[in-house]
């Protein structure tokens, strides 16, 4: 019998705040719930504005939750990477157990060893990600348990970010009414779902083109193993389309989804529009090549600090090439250009649910697949326990599936224990 799971994820966007309600059953993914709401508070991945960006997620949490007829409770959240540091770690541990048999209790400890590395002061531990496990020296283990040994040994990837960056997305998420499930940098929810097992393993960047900024995320070995956030998006675009077309902001802003190119050579002189001018009532005429001109400036220096970006982190290969997504990947053009200028092989990426097929929404799927993965990897996927916090399911139906509550087997994982750090942060 196929048990399904809800998960809520909430992507707080510069450009829209993002929810979406999504049943896992038998790994595959069906999104039930969208709230999709313009952002006011946020600039450059970074809350300006409490208030606004409150109402923002009420509003987003809203729309979902008519769709499906229940509220949320708990969200899955996604936090910018602006300020994230990533860093390598490592837990060491003597196997528990009389026999010397692995157990979920020895991987709780090794997660443990390894968080007891210092973190400054003004930073705060946001996720450990396990890439290796070693057991009596032996390596590369995805998953020891069950394995006999003495020693087990956790190599992997610990996250940190600014405490004020975090506290304030935090305050905001609190004061919207929602409780945090599981919190990841919105890279590597991204990256994870969009790059494919090789991609992951031959080395490539996942670039996520937003309003505000784009966040890269390099994953080599199968891991990701570097980050970083360029506070340019598409946002950027519509206000020099504004400025040198001189028309009003929203107007610019449907210019460049309705005629927006990319690229200079590609695009199309005959495709022809109006576009009202600030101040007057009258119109201009500007056809697809003139705006892909002003267009393709600011995304050729984009690319450009992306170049600097794969230099500064050391990337100096990247034999799966690039992988675009983000609201700005939908522009037409966008691939060939990045092409042109990255001088490798790139290819956009679209998620394939019904409802969400829009590379906006790459980072909210993402949130809910690296949840759920996590789950099913510490076990706790078929308890019933996730969908019976990820959802409050305010009116009973009369048939509702009857689900048998188990001992969670890790009741005190690490994951657990981070959750309770953000509680604290609560109360
Ligand atoms: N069809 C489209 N063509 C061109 N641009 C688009 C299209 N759809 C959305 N965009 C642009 O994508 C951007 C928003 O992308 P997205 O929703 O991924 O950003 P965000 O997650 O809210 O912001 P950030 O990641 O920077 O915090 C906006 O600049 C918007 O104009
Ligand atoms: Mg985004």
């Amino acid at each position: 019998m196929s048990q399904s799971e809800l998960y809520v994820s909430l992507d707080i966007g510069s450009s829209s705040v993002k929810v979406l309600i999504g049943e896992m059953a038998n790994k595959s993914l069906n999104v039930i719930g969208v709230g999709n709401v313009k952002s006011n508070g946020i600039r450059k991945g970074a809350i300006v504005d409490i208030d606004a960006t409150v109402q923002s997620i009420k509003k987003a949490v809203d729309q979902a939750e008519r769709m499906i007829g229940k509220s949320i409770h708990e969200v899955v959240l996604g936090i910018p990477a602006n300020k994230a540091v990533l860093q390598p770690v490592k837990g060491i541990v003597a196997v528990n157990s009389e026999n010397r048999e692995i157990t979920d209790d020895d991987l709780d400890r090794v997660l443990e060893a390894a968080q007891v590395m210092s973190i400054p002061p003004e930073r705060e531990l946001v996720n450990i990600i396990p890439e290796q496990y070693v057991v009596d020296h032996l390596g590369e283990i995805k998953d020891p348990r069950g394995m006999i040994g003495i020693r087990l040994e956790m190599d992997g990837t610990m996250v940190t970010t600014s405490k004020t960056i975090l506290h304030n997305v935090l305050r905001c998420v609190e004061r919207a009414g929602l409780e945090i499930r599981d919190i990841y940098v919105q890279p590597l929810a991204a990256g994870s779902y969009a790059l494919t097992e090789d991609e992951k393993n031959h080395g490539t960047a996942c670039i996520d083109i937003g309003g505000g900024s784009t966040s890269i995320a390099i994953f080599q070995e199968g891991h990701l193993t570097a980050s970083s956030v360029i506070p340019v998006g598409g946002d950027h675009v519509t206000k020099d389309l504004s400025i040198i077309l001189k028309t009003p902001t929203d107007q610019a802003e449907k210019i460049k989804l309705e005629h927006g190119h990319a690229f200079f050579e590609d695009a199309s002189e005959d495709e022809v529009f109006e576009v009202p001018v600030i101040g007057s009532d009258s119109t201009e005429q500007y056809n697809q090549k003139y705006i892909s001109e002003i267009i393709g400036v600011r995304l050729e220096e984009l690319f450009e600090l992306i170049l600097d970006e794969f230099y500064r982190l050391g990337v100096q290969d990247l034999p799966g090439g690039v992988v675009l997504t983000g609201g700005m990947a939908k522009l037409d053009g966008l691939p060939e250009l990045a092409r042109n200028i990255l001088q490798t092989r790139v290819r956009l990426f679209t998620p394939e649910f019904i409802g969400v097929r829009e590379p906006q929404y790459t980072t909210a799927v993402g949130l809910i697949q690296y949840a759920y993965m996590e789950d099913v990897f510490y076990g706790r996927v078929g308890t019933g326990t996730a969908a019976a916090s990820a959802v409050k399911v305010e009116h009973q139906e009369v048939q509702q599936p009857k689900k048998q509550k188990q001992p969670k087997q890790n009741s005190e994982g690490v994951v657990t224990k981070a959750k309770k750090m953000f509680d604290r942060f609560f109360e």
